[in-house]
């Protein structure tokens, strides 16, 4: 049996943490589960978020994966250590499950020079606090200025994003409202795994001298080393490079989408959580 890595988001977003992970490690087997029949979930309640998210990772586990990465904030701000510390020793003490805010706060002070981080998120993510918790732990001298962008997801799985016309009043309307929040801000963080499908435009709509930074980098980073550190658990991901798409929703809309970020076709099977 395959045991493949598995990355979960509530829709297509993990996808940008997927395509870099897999630029690292083209040689392991990726199982790639997206819910979009049940995204967004950022305007979701903590309990909601939480038992999707032990519904996707129980099924990731089923389908073989021993490691599998919430490629969603606002997964990782709800549900994340609930699922470690409660679910994991009674489900199986041997496999990971690892998320997306603590490497980013681990090197997010080292984007600002002004010490000022902007970030973007769901509602959920930002409510949580966890940016600001965290990273006062990691550089308690950076100020966190946080701002929920609830249209954005809706604008990447409907596919909007694409039509100009539509999507750029949206991010243009969020990030005057992030930077209104304070002059200083030289870093804007996508603390959404779906905004960098975004980026193109976000990044022409601000000035040069300010950083954006996506997760993705930075999540295949802190994976490659956390594999260096446990070799236990590298050796458990079979490696017949392979990726297999998965969605919650229709099949067909997710690859036709899907197939666009990665750049080539995509093939998704359709599957149902319990
Ligand atoms: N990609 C998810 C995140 O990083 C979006 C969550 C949603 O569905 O609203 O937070």
């Amino acid at each position: 049996m395959k045991q493949p890595i598995g990355i979960f988001d509530s829709g297509l977003g993990g996808l940008t943490v997927m395509k870099e992970i897999h630029a690292r490690h083209p040689e392991y087997d990726y199982l790639y589960l997206g819910d979009s029949a049940r995204s967004p979930y950022g305007p979701k309640d903590f309990e909601t978020v939480y038992q999707y998210t032990l519904e996707a990772v129980t099924w990731l586990f089923e389908q073989g994966c021993p490691l599998v990465i919430l490629a969603c904030n606002t997964a990782s701000a709800k549900a994340l250590r609930t699922i470690q510390q409660r679910n994991l020793p009674a489900m199986d003490p041997t496999k990971r499950v690892l998320g997306v805010i603590r490497p980013t706060t681990e090197v997010i002070g080292d984007y600002t020079t002004t010490r000022h981080v902007g970030i973007l998120g769901t509602k959920g993510t930002v409510d949580s606090g966890s940016y600001a918790i965290e990273l006062a732990k990691a550089f308690p001298d950076v100020h966190v200025h946080q701002l929920a962008c609830p249209a954005w997801v809706p604008l990447v799985e409907s596919g909007d994003y694409l039509d100009l016309e539509k999507a750029d009043p949206l991010i243009r309307e969020c990030l005057i409202n992030l930077l209104e929040l304070s002059d200083d801000i030289d870093t804007i963080l996508l603390a959404c795994t779906h905004y960098p499908l975004l980026m193109p435009r976000i990044r022409a709509m601000l000035p040069p001298d300010i950083n954006v930074v996506s997760q993705g980098d930075i999540v295949a980073e802190s994976l490659s080393a956390y594999l260096l550190r446990h070799p236990d658990m590298e050796e458990r991901i079979s490696r017949d490079a392979s990726l297999t798409f998965c969605t919650t929703g229709d099949p067909e809309a997710f690859g036709h989408a899907a197939g666009i970020f990665w750049g080539n076709e995509v093939k998704a099977v359709g599957v149902a959580l319990k």
